[in-house]
């Protein structure tokens, strides 16, 4: 009788309008923007401006809850999500290129030394390299640390080089606005929008 009424529920009352369960823990790890954005595939996924999973390590074999991600945009706008139990986060809020996007964990926090190019962050976090991220985001990294050289160059402790070219570096983080000429590359000065030109 049991057998009967589990079948009953797994079947044809339970089926999703979709191959998969929507919702704020959906596919964790997947490109989110890639079905969130304006004029994606599926209508009624709303737009994400920012969307990804953090996890807790490398692989992504599970997600990291309580993982605050930050955004700060070019116009200081900062915009805090939390991570679910799956490792998600997302906003529809708009955000103003180029901005700063920090992880933090116990009061410990992991920059992206440059502006993203795309909010779907797992496009190119994914559990493999791509496009020259490190990888997932996962809580391990929160132990990689970043160096500037004195001028735009940044060195992770792994020894990777990142280029923060037309700004220059601070300490350990890649300037994205710039206040004057002295915080812009030689041969670019600082534009009336606090861009290295
Ligand atoms: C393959 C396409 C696809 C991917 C990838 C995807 N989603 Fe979705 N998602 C949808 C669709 C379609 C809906 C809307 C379902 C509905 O309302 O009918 C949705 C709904 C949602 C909702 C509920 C929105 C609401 O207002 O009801 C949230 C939250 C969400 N997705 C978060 C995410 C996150 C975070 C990621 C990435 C980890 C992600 N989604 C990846 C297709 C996708
Ligand atoms: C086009 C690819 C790309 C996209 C999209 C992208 N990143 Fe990155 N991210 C990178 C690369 C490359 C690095 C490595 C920099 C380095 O360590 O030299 C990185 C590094 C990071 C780091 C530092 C990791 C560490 O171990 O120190 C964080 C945190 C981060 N990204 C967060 C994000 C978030 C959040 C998003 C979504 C808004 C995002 N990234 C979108 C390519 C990307």
């Amino acid at each position: 009788m049991l057998a009967w009424l589990l079948i009953a529920c797994g079947g044809a009352g339970n089926e999703s309008e979709y191959p998969f369960e929507p919702g704020p823990d959906m596919l964790p790890g997947d490109n989110c923007r890639s079905c969130h954005k304006a004029d994606g595939p599926y209508e009624d996924a709303p737009e994400w401006t920012v969307a990804g999973t953090v996890f807790t390590d490398a692989s992504g074999s599970a997600g990291a809850p309580g993982v605050t991600v930050r955004v700060i945009d070019d116009e200081g706008t900062i915009i805090e999500m939390v991570t679910s139990s799956s490792g998600n986060f997302f906003t529809a809020a708009p955000v103003v290129e180029p901005y700063l996007m920090e992880l933090e964990k116990d009061g410990v926090i992991v920059g992206m030394p440059t502006s993203p190019p795309s909010g779907g962050c797992n496009a190119c976090h994914a559990s493999g390299p791509i496009g020259g991220a490190p990888g997932a985001l996962y809580v391990g990294s929160f132990a990689s640390t970043m160096t500037c050289d004195g001028a735009s160059t940044l060195t992770s402790n792994d020894g990777t080089t990142y280029p923060c070219d037309p700004y220059v570096c601070d300490t350990d983080t890649c300037l994205f606005a710039c206040e004057g000429d002295e915080d812009c590359v030689d041969g670019t000065s600082c534009d009336a929008e606090s861009h290295c030109r």
